[in-house]
């Protein structure tokens, strides 16, 4: 047995192939861009493994696409491929139409052509699970209950909007064609491997190295946070149970404004790795220019995964951060190894140069 991972080199992506790897022994073809975000050293213990297919493409070349799925034949097609930062969405919004819109569209279409050639029993079983956003549902004013799978759709970001016409087109493939469709909508991911673009691992990254630590607008924005290894066992148990053509909200019922996760940070830092001067972490926090259309809050309501297919986090916010600053304490290899790259010139583009 055969699946097939986009984007597998991403931060979830990575996440998901290294978890599926210590717990099954089927076979991973992984189809990867890799663009800035996608970083093969995060699969390194893999290397000579005949089970990991690593496939260097575009989701939305339709004949490789094609050729990979006849060749292999899959059971499973999971699409973590995308554009994922909002930041660069706001600078550049054209490659999340790209990938997250017409690359969904693209790898739909050759899922559905390969679908329709399958057997009786294998179309029945085979499944696309899309993994989506809670970003797709807008913004939530203080006191308003948390996100459920009805909610409507109000996305505000360039992001926000190409993954939600993407939700919507996976939605469409099941409604007109039939397709065995899944869709989750996560909250915010944390824990190893995550590009130190976002938030957490930018502030571990730039604590470390007596950078200040950029805080957007009053930094009372709240975001829902989940441990990156409770979002992959919530798509393991929607992929083995999961009803065809719903969606699921994956949360970590960890709302908190971004301000305190900061601190949070700082506050495991100047226990693991004291600054040398005896101050905290904390003093290198800088309040800088908010992100455009700022989202104030999100919330994910995650009961009808845990009702339905008894999913439930295993970490709370306390014990995951604790394991993933002690991931970025352990990993420094990983990190020199992004911050050689691109990744220097997207600081420069979004913080001024020299400033962060
Ligand atoms: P990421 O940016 O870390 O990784 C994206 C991966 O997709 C990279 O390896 C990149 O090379 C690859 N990719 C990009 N364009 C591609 C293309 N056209 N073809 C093939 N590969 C391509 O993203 P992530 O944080 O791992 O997010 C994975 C998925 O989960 C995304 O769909 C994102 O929208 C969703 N999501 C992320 C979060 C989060 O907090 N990070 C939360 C909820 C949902
Ligand atoms: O909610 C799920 C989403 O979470 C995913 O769909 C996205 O792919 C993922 O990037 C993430 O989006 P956010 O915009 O919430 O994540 P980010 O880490 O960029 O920012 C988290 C919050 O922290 C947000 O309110 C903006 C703020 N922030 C971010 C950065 C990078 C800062 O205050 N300073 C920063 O330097």
């Amino acid at each position: 047995m055969t699946i097939l991972v986009t984007g597998g080199a991403g931060f979830i992506g990575a996440n998901f192939v290294l978890d599926w790897f210590s717990q099954s022994g089927e076979t991973i073809v992984n189809l990867d861009k890799l663009t800035y975000a996608g970083n093969l050293r995060s699969l390194a213990s893999l290397e000579g493994n005949p089970q990991h297919v690593f496939v260097h493409g575009d989701i939305g070349d339709g004949p490789l696409v094609q050729r990979l799925l006849a060749e292999h034949r899959p059971r499973a097609v999971l699409n973590f491929a995308a554009e994922s930062h909002v930041d660069r969405s706001i600078h550049g919004p054209q490659a999340f139409v790209e990938t997250n819109v017409v690359g969904t569209f693209q790898l739909l279409e050759a899922v559905r052509g390969y679908w329709q050639g399958l057997d009786e029993a294998e179309r029945s079983a085979f499944r696309f699970l899309h993994v989506s956003t809670d970003e797709v549902y807008g913004s939530l004013k203080a006191g308003e209950p948390a996100f459920t799978e009805t909610h409507q759709y109000q996305p505000n970001s360039p992001y926000s909007a190409s993954k939600a016409a993407s939700d919507h087109l996976v939605r469409s493939y099941h409604h007109t064609y039939g397709l065995p469709v899944l869709t989750t909508n996560c909250s915010n991911n944390y824990g190893p491997l995550h590009f130190p673009e976002k938030l957490i691992p930018l502030m571990i990254v730039n604590a470390l190295a007596g950078k200040p630590l950029p805080v957007y607008g009053d930094g009372q924005q709240i975001r829902d946070w989940l441990y990156v290894k409770d979002h992959c066992s919530a798509i393991r148990r929607v992929l083995e149970a999961g009803q065809v053509g719903e969606v699921y909200n994956v949360g970590g019922w960890n709302e908190m404004p971004n301000l305190d996760i900061v601190h949070r940070v700082c506050a495991l830092l100047d226990e693991l790795r004291p600054r040398a001067d005896g101050q905290s972490y904390a003093s290198q926090i800088s309040f800088v220019a908010d992100r455009p259309g700022h989202d104030r809050r999100y919330a994910i309501d995650a009961r009808k995964l845990e009702r339905e297919l008894g999913w439930k986090p295993a970490e709370t916010f306390e014990t995951g951060i604790r394991k993933t600053v002690t991931w970025y304490l352990a990993n420094q290899d990983w990190v020199k190894g992004v911050m050689d790259g691109s990744y220097r010139d997207w600081v420069a583009q979004q913080y001024g140069a020299g400033k962060v």
